[in-house]
């Protein structure tokens, strides 16, 4: 053998050994990711399990579809274990992706102790789900004028309308303040969720790994193995228009739909006959204190049912805002509050002693409300499409 072919077999040689030690370093490494993601998952469980709320009261109730202003409950998610809730607990509280603000306390602007001849104006307004047209015609109406106004969105600014992106920067633009509503939540989930994922796990979860069927994914057992392990949130569908906004909105959009609150306090000097007033997405729990409110229910909540366990659902027991304010009634002034909601469009405009309900429905073309906590006043546009600005 002459020394060349020699030192070609050495080459080939070292070459094959380095090949190998990379395969087999790369092994271990595909298992760490696994075990630690089987870790995260049963770590996740457990944090489920062990939560605030029984597992119990998990009321699996879908017979009783409401056809509300809240998301449909026949998309179907390959990773969900369950549907929707429809009581606590949500993954909410236990969900790492929800990163929310329990509360924030406006700051009182420059302009609140200037000019008596242009009296400021703090606004509340409701679910705009979307609808531009309609925030554009709620901001001419009201002669909206940025120096003089704060405007405060009540949540649910996403989602049903086809222009949520546009609204989102419209409100960034200018400076609206806002709490977060039940689709804010679930596109921010949904985005933080796949941001946490590797590469890998987001080819999977966005291709079509997950509705595939079996047959097209024989020999991938680590795919199969890893798919299994990556836990969609259980109430996040695949490409519903939460996982669509998620991944089509920008870092800002997201960041700033983030910034939202669950709940917005406004100082002392805006309150309404010397009471706070609280900007709250759904509504609060009566039968809870007012800091330890179950952040699922501040954003999702319409009914308590008999047993007083708030619910999502409109049909079974009675509205959060009849037993608030008989609660409101019994308490000294100290204690007592009110709370500006939108989330019940079912119920559109509700004005009650210590609840101001601001849904109107322009998610449904209805109308899109605000409320001016500083005169008592209320302003309404036309949300329908077809109609020409009044
Ligand atoms: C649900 O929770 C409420 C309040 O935590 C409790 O009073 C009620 O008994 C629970 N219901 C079930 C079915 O576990
Ligand atoms: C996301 O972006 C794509 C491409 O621009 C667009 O077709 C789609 O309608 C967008 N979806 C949502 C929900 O914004």
């Amino acid at each position: 053998m002459s020394a060349t072919s020699v030192r070609q077999i050495l080459v080939f040689t070292s070459l094959l050994l380095l090949l190998c030690t990379a395969v087999y370093v790369q092994q271990p490494q595909t298992n760490n990711r696994l075990t630690s993601l089987i870790h995260r998952v049963q770590h996740s469980v457990s944090r489920h399990v062990d939560g605030f709320y029984s597992i119990n009261n998990i009321t699996e109730n879908l017979d009783d579809d409401d056809d509300d202003d809240d998301d449909d409950d026949n998309g179907d998610n390959e990773f969900s274990m369950l549907k929707q809730p429809i009581t606590p607990p949500e993954s909410l509280p236990s969900d790492p992706y929800a990163q929310y603000i329990y509360q924030q306390t406006l700051k009182v602007g420059k302009h609140h102790s200037l000019s008596a001849h242009k009296k400021p104006r703090t606004i509340v307004v409701g679910d705009i789900h979307g609808n531009l047209v309609g925030l554009d015609r709620f901001l001419e109406m009201s002669k909206y004028d940025r120096r003089r106004d704060t405007v405060i969105l009540a949540g649910d600014m996403v989602t049903r309308g086809l222009q949520s992106l546009q609204v989102v920067d419209k409100a960034r633009q200018l400076g609206f303040k806002c709490v977060r509503g039940n689709h804010e939540d679930k596109v921010i989930r949904w985005r933080g969720f796949l941001d946490s994922l590797s590469l890998q796990e987001r080819e999977i979860v966005e291709g079509g790994m997950i509705e595939d069927e079996v047959e097209d994914i024989n020999g991938l057992s680590f795919q199969i193995r890893l798919q299994q392990h990556i836990q969609i949130p259980s109430d996040l569908k695949k490409n519903s228009e939460h996982y669509h906004l998620a991944r089509n909105m920008s870092k800002a959009q997201y960041n700033y739909l983030r910034s939202c609150p669950l709940i917005y306090t406004l100082p002392k000097e805006i309150s309404v006959r010397g009471v706070p007033v609280h900007v709250i997405h759904a509504g609060i729990d009566p039968n809870q204190g007012f800091h330890k409110q179950n952040p699922w229910v501040l954003i999702n909540i319409r009914n308590l049912l008999d047993n007083g366990t708030p619910s999502r659902k409109k049909r079974l027991g009675q509205a959060w805002s009849d037993v608030f304010n008989d609660v409101q009634q019994q308490r000294s002034k100290k204690r007592q509050f009110l709370v500006v909601y939108g989330h019940d469009a079912g119920r559109s405009f509700n004005m009650k002693t210590w609840s101001i309900g601001i849904d109107t429905g322009c998610g449904y073309n209805r109308m899109l409300t605000g409320y001016v906590v500083e005169t008592g006043e209320t302003i309404s546009a036309d949300c329908s499409r077809s109609s020409t600005t009044q």
